[in-house]
């Protein structure tokens, strides 16, 4: 089967429910066990594993956790209440007190500050590098490092990471891959074949699709499920069912929403490079990219999440308002993945620690972060080129 009838069937079972073609929305925290035996029975089940009580899964969410797996692969996915859940999550499936943690610098940011919280105050240490380090990861790793955690293309900076060269060294010292995937979807990177042992996604983003809902799932290797399924249980996450049955619609769509992101995205990002408001575009699918030749090797696509720098006279707060106030089309808002089309001033160096920013082969300047939505494509175009008109009135 293709991906795009996974997305269609996986997950579903309607003749199981009358024919109806969507499972059920099955409201949940009680639920009646018929005998003595089927109630103690239960108490020997773990989370996910069937029917026990509503925080451990239903139909609902045992539906959509099968459809997301279907599609990003490995053996077990769960679903979580939100994106960062399902980050921290696996941080605190797989370490403990003493124990080592590294973490590429350009992390989605709330990881970064779970990590100097909580993980700090479990005990947990966490060093940086630096997200292009390919095989030299293997110098960093020491004799209590228990997690590598990768997160491609990272975040406001989109580098490209080299996965299977970091999960073999990781492997080789016995520690988890773990992946922020969801830049490509469980559609565009499938991690399960790079190396990887966990990967999770921020639903939120193209699996919802619609901005209307957080949820996160974390997905597993066999091997990596046991540890992460205790997790899930000790802290009681667990999602909506409202939510998932939103999330449910979002995914039964992904595979004909993510190709129009990808080629919009594209499309945007080339008539930017065309600019002189643009220093540079960061679009690991362009060829001059940094990270086109392993994006290339790697990913089956492209979302419609990306940056680029402008040029020196747009630098400045009164230029930016000129032009982000006024959009029609662009909103300025935190997330991404929805229909429609956002866009925000970015500040890398207040996220990282490691590493220099800009890169030696990255143009001064102020970053920004564009999402690129269902919009028809010439009206996004028409609507940046409106606001860098205003933005040069101001020069
Ligand atoms: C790369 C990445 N991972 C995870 C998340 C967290 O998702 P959520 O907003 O559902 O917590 C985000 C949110 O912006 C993100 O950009």
């Amino acid at each position: 089967m293709k991906d795009g009838t996974r997305a269609i069937h996986a997950g579903r079972r309607p003749h199981d429910f009358s024919g109806v073609v969507n499972p059920p929305v099955m409201h949940a925290s009680t639920i009646l066990f018929p005998t003595l035996e089927a109630l103690r029975g239960s108490r020997r089940m773990r989370s996910g594993d069937g029917h026990t009580y509503g925080v451990h899964g239903t139909t609902t969410t045992f539906a959509l956790e099968e459809a997301i797996r279907a599609l990003e692969g490995g053996y077990r996915t769960r679903l979580q209440c939100s994106g960062l859940a399902a980050c921290t999550l696996p941080l605190l499936a797989y370490l403990g007190a003493g124990d080592h943690l590294l973490m590429l610098d350009s992390v989605y940011g709330p990881v970064r500050a779970f990590c100097e919280g909580m993980l700090k105050r479990m005990g947990v240490e966490t060093t940086y590098y630096d997200p292009l380090i390919g095989t030299g990861i293997a110098e960093m790793m020491r004799p209590n490092t228990k997690v590598v955690w990768v997160e491609s293309p990272g975040s406001w900076t989109f580098e490209v990471q080299d996965i299977p060269a970091i999960a073999e060294v990781a492997h080789a010292h016995g520690a988890t891959v773990v992946m922020d995937n969801t830049w490509a979807s469980p559609l565009y990177f499938k991690p399960f074949e790079h190396g990887v042992d966990v990967s999770v996604q921020a639903v939120t983003k193209y699996i919802a699709g619609h901005s209307d809902l957080v949820m996160g799932s974390v997905s597993c290797t066999e091997e990596a499920y046991p540890a992460m399924q205790r997790a899930q249980q000790e802290t009681g996450i667990c999602p909506s069912p409202d939510d998932v049955f939103l999330a449910m619609r979002g995914i039964r769509t992904i595979h004909a929403r993510l190709p129009r992101h990808w080629e919009s995205g594209l499309k945007v990002a080339e008539w930017l490079m065309g600019r002189d408001e643009v220093a540079q575009v960061m679009h690991p699918a362009l060829p001059h990219d940094r990270g086109h030749a392993l994006w290339k090797r790697d990913f089956l696509g492209a979302s419609s999440l990306f940056g680029f720098v402008l040029a020196p006279p747009m630098c400045n707060d009164a230029a930016l308002s000129a032009m982000l106030d006024s959009m029609r089309l662009h909103g300025m808002g935190f997330s991404w993945g929805g229909f429609e089309s956002l866009l925000i001033p970015v500040d890398p160096p207040s996220i990282r620690s490691a590493t220099r920013w800009p890169r030696p082969d990255v143009a001064e300047g102020q970053v920004m972060r564009i999402h690129v939505g269902l919009e028809d494509v010439d009206d996004i175009i028409a609507d940046l080129s409106d606001g860098f008109d205003r933005a040069r009135a101001t020069f």
